[in-house]
């Protein structure tokens, strides 16, 4: 009896490799517009002490009050797989003392996350996440430099329809202040909000306000909101984020009801929207945290960065962006008897030596097969190895796109090496 087969777990999701030139492409982007700023790598664990999620994306966050993915390793310690990147950077931070001596600390990272979520359209358990955190600095213009890579990167990626929305959710001051207006404000008709927001309205009030639930956003319509209680540093803060957003020509709203999903949020806070997404439409989003290093036990440092959802920027990016894997080159290799398999053999090893893609047969197929597969596999020429031409030391060279065909003799390939006899076919018949 056949076995009954396994699938993948509720809420994650394979990359097929259909996909993955595009997710790459995101990869490549987001490395080479860090090094343009000057961001270094760094790469961390995907579990961590429990703990620090708790300190520091905070227990009244529904990613720690019912996301997470915690467990015993068998040694009782409680673990669990990280849902966000940005504690772990700071954990490592203050653990390795990177900001000793170096001004400040400009890092990214891309990799798994995990949270126990309703899964839909572009909410996944498993998600991967890219993100950019800069440590050491109050300084507004690197808000904005943060703000701007973020644009920059999706801009690249080829994702035009984005909005940008921007508050300042002040610091603990502030807050205290707004929750009592606050407090006074809903408190007659707390009935009408959801279970969760009564439990929000008792431990922190402001979470109300990330309410996914339209009822709870419509009770919320002439509520009291932080950006009204700032104090004039924060406020003047958040107005120079926005002169220099001016001076990098990106638009913004500035939406004053704009609260993070994340407890460790202070100050300047945005999220990017894409139209392209469903009802998940936040495709990246960030902020100041300018009281983390302290929260997990660190000395104090004032942070910014954001991070966006890779399988969302599949969703919206466009099908056309330059993948840039080579394809524009790639050789199907088809041979026309066995004879000729270590031929063609040494000529992949060859093309793939001057950084070309090329691909071979190895199903011992016919002819025919061979060059319907070099088609469905979207190669752009076929190198064919065929009696007559074999005969003469040459290989046929034919577009796959228009059909057209060039002989070439193997040897004038290999003696030149170089790409330059393909090449000169293929500008020819481009
Ligand atoms: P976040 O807003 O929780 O922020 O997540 C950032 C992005 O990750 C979201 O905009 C979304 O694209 C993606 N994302 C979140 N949850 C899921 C999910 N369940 N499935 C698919 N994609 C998802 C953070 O995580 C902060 N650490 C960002 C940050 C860095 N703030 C400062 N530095």
């Amino acid at each position: 009896m056949a076995k009954e087969k396994i699938k993948a777990i509720y809420g994650t999701k394979d990359i097929l490799p259909d996909d993955t030139g595009r997710w790459l492409k995101i990869l490549s982007v987001v490395s080479q517009v860090a090094k343009t700023h000057n961001y270094g790598l760094i790469v961390n664990p995907i579990f961590e002490a429990t703990e620090l999620f708790a300190r520091g994306i905070g227990e009244t966050s529904d990613v720690v009050s019912k996301e997470m993915y915690t467990f015993s390793d068998q040694g009782g310690r409680s673990l669990t797989l990280r849902p966000e990147g940005t504690a772990s950077v700071i954990r490592a931070y203050i653990e390795h003392s990177l900001g000793m001596g170096r001004g400040i600390s400009k890092l990214w990272y891309a990799g798994p996350m995990f949270r126990q979520e309703r899964p839909q359209a572009g909410r996944y358990r498993q998600f991967y996440q890219f993100g950019i955190e800069a440590i050491g600095s109050l300084e507004p213009s690197l808000d904005a430099e943060l703000i701007g890579l973020n644009y920059e990167i999706l801009r690249l990626l080829g994702i035009e329809d984005l909005t940008l929305e921007i508050n300042s959710i002040g610091m603990p001051a502030d807050r205290n202040a707004h929750r009592e207006a606050f407090t006074k404000f809903a408190a007659p008709f707390l009935d009408n909000f959801c279970a969760d927001c009564k439990r929000r309205f008792e431990i922190n009030p402001l979470r109300m306000f990330d309410c996914k639930r339209e009822k709870c956003q419509a009770n919320l319509g002439e509520a009291p909101v932080v950006y009204e209680f700032l104090t004039d540093e924060n406020l003047e803060h958040f107005k120079k984020v926005l002169e220099y957003l001016e001076i990098l020509e990106i638009p913004f709203n500035v939406n004053k009801r704009l609260v993070r999903g994340l407890d460790y949020y202070t100050r300047t806070a945005w999220e990017f929207k894409s139209s392209r997404l469903g009802s998940q439409d936040s495709i990246s989003g960030g902020g100041r945290y300018d009281l983390l290093s302290e929260q997990l036990g660190g000395p104090p440092t004032p942070g910014i960065g954001f991070a966006a959802g890779m399988e969302r920027i599949l969703m919206a990016m466009p099908d056309e962006v330059d993948v840039d894997m080579g394809e524009e080159m790639g050789f199907f290799l088809v041979i026309s008897d066995e004879k000729f398999r270590p031929d063609a053999f040494k000529l992949s090893a060859f093309l793939r030596k001057l950084g070309l893609t090329a691909d071979i047969d190895y199903q011992v197929r016919s002819m025919k097969a061979q060059m319907k597969q070099a088609g469905k596999s979207g190669f752009k020429y076929a190198v064919i190895f065929a009696e007559d031409e074999m005969k003469r030391g040459a290989i046929v060279l034919r577009n796959l796109a228009d059909s057209s065909q060039f002989e070439i003799v193997l040897s004038d390939i290999y003696n030149i090496g170089n790409i330059e006899v393909f090449g000169e076919f293929i500008g020819k018949k481009r």
